[in-house]
């Protein structure tokens, strides 16, 4: 509800009931701060409590290991936002490695609608994102890339760069490139797989600072 409200507007207020503690509780949980408290015509204490758009934001986890049900949801995420060649290959994703990290974001149910992985292959670090379609365009993969830089200087992966395959609902899988370019990867142009699953290049990102 909230992230559909927060496409218009930039503030939502909540009254909640003096004496119902269990949504004051739950409602600051999710960022909201208590900001006026007036007397009800029965001589109650209600309380209005906002939150605004710049605090709404979803748990991220870092994990080294999934519950069940997070590699479930992922998984199927996996099969519904990547293309049909890639159906069931998640679990394949990590294999062979015992370095790698998992950054979830879940919803206010606890289900996953973001998750990134960086891994550790051939004296490299690697990654994978997905962001669920409902969830795209509102900086959630912005986010888990941040944390990736956080947690690495360099890091690569392989994208798929044309639009030609077709994700499971039929549609076509849109190339993310320009998510990348923005948020400051360098296309390694020589550098492809082609196999008869993926056509894909390789990206890169490294930190630019340097310590004295
Ligand atoms: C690619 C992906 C991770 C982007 O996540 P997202 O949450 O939608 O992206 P954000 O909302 O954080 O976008 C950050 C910026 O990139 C831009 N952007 C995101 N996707 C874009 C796209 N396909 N084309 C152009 N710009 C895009 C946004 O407009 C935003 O710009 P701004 O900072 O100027 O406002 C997501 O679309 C996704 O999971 N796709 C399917 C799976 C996939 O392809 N994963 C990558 C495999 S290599």
């Amino acid at each position: 509800m909230l992230d559909y409200a927060f496409q218009y507007v930039n503030k939502v207020y909540f009254h909640i009931g003096g004496a119902n503690t269990r949504s004051q509780i739950a409602i600051t949980r999710i960022g909201a701060k208590k900001v006026r408290e007036f007397t009800t015509k029965d001589n109650d204490t209600d309380y209005e409590y906002l939150i605004e758009k710049k605090d709404w934001q979803h748990k991220m986890v870092h994990a080294k290991s999934l519950s069940p049900k997070q590699a479930k949801q992922i998984n199927d995420l996996w099969n519904e936002e990547y293309p049909l060649n890639l159906k069931d290959k998640f679990h394949l994703l990590l294999q062979g490695t015992e370095k790698y990290n998992h950054y979830v974001i879940e919803d206010t149910n606890n289900n996953v609608i973001a998750w990134a992985t960086d891994f550790e292959r051939e004296n490299a670090t690697w990654f994978s994102i997905i962001v669920s379609s409902e969830y795209k365009g509102k900086g959630l993969g912005k986010l888990l890339i941040e944390k990736l830089k956080s947690e690495n200087t360099e890091f690569y992966g392989w994208v798929i760069d044309h639009n030609k395959n077709l994700k499971s609902n039929g549609e076509h899988y849109k190339t993310p490139m320009p998510f990348y370019l923005k948020q400051g990867f360098e296309i390694l142009s020589d550098v492809r797989m082609e196999t008869d699953i993926i056509s894909a290049v390789k990206i890169k990102w490294k930190c630019n600072l340097t310590f004295i």
